[in-house]
């Protein structure tokens, strides 16, 4: 399926730009990638902050919003990671892992963050247009006020830039949206635990539980072995770390 490319110096968010067209009705489908973003957004209401080097952008941040029609969303976002991971490391060290559902991390620090958001275009309620937010730490970034402290594609490709990531990250992402839309997370399952972050290791999750991470469903849903059994978790308004 075909998409528009458009580029911009500055914007708020790729993400906020392209879920206010949605909202309005325009369901084009469009890869939309800024220089800059004056405010970023990650998962559950946070802030996502750009390395902010003018002279050399650090960060590549785009979105890709376009209208699907999945018979079952779960797991998207995991697919999404995997596709990512998969072109920014093909390597079979694989050193780049996913953190559930969606975060890019080498050796427990940050490499890219991932947002999706949905919203139903004007008038059609079959589909709903996704949009798939990216942001890859390229160079180095300070770590100040981060929650992660922040890993950068430069640490194993020197001369990495944030145009040639996008050439190599897209064309594949956009295959295995499609791939996901026909197949669901299936197609995916394994190639998740390959690079699993968590598998094996004692988690905390956001209510203060812990247990053991046993890796992912067949629907992608986080399985954590608690106190009280075998826990599926499937909410990503949930947060996981490793303790
Ligand atoms: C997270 O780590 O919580 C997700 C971060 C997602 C950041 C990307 S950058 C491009 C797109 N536009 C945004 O405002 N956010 C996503």
């Amino acid at each position: 399926p075909g998409f528009v490319v458009e580029r911009v110096e500055e914007i708020d968010s790729t993400n906020t730009e392209l879920m206010r067209r949605a909202r309005a009705g325009d369901p084009t489908p469009v890869l939309l990638v800024a220089e800059r973003q004056t405010a970023g957004r990650g998962r559950l209401g946070r802030p996502w902050q750009s390395a902010q080097d003018a002279a050399q952008p650090a960060s590549l941040t785009f979105s890709l919003g376009l209208p699907l029609a999945p018979k079952d969303w779960s797991g998207l976002s995991l697919a999404v990671g995997v596709s990512v991971a998969e072109s920014l490391d093909p390597s079979s060290s694989a050193r780049v892992r996913l953190k559930w559902p969606n975060d890019l991390w080498v050796d427990d620090r940050k490499l890219v963050g991932i947002l999706i958001e949905t919203a139903v275009p004007q008038g059609d309620a079959a589909q709903r247009y996704v949009v798939i937010g990216v942001g890859v730490n390229v160079g180095p970034r300070e770590a100040e006020g981060l929650r992660m402290p922040p890993a950068w594609v430069q640490e194993w490709r020197p001369d990495a830039t944030p145009g040639e990531l996008l050439l190599e990250v897209v064309p594949p992402l956009v295959a295995a949206v499609q791939a996901f839309a026909e197949r669901g997370f299936a197609p995916f399952a394994e190639r998740f635990a390959a690079r699993d972050a968590l598998q094996g290791r004692e988690v905390q999750l956001s209510d203060g539980t812990t247990g053991l991470c046993e890796g992912v469903g067949w629907g992608g849903e986080l399985l954590v072995r608690t106190a009280d059994g075998l826990q599926s978790i499937t909410s990503s308004d949930i947060s996981v770390r490793p303790r």
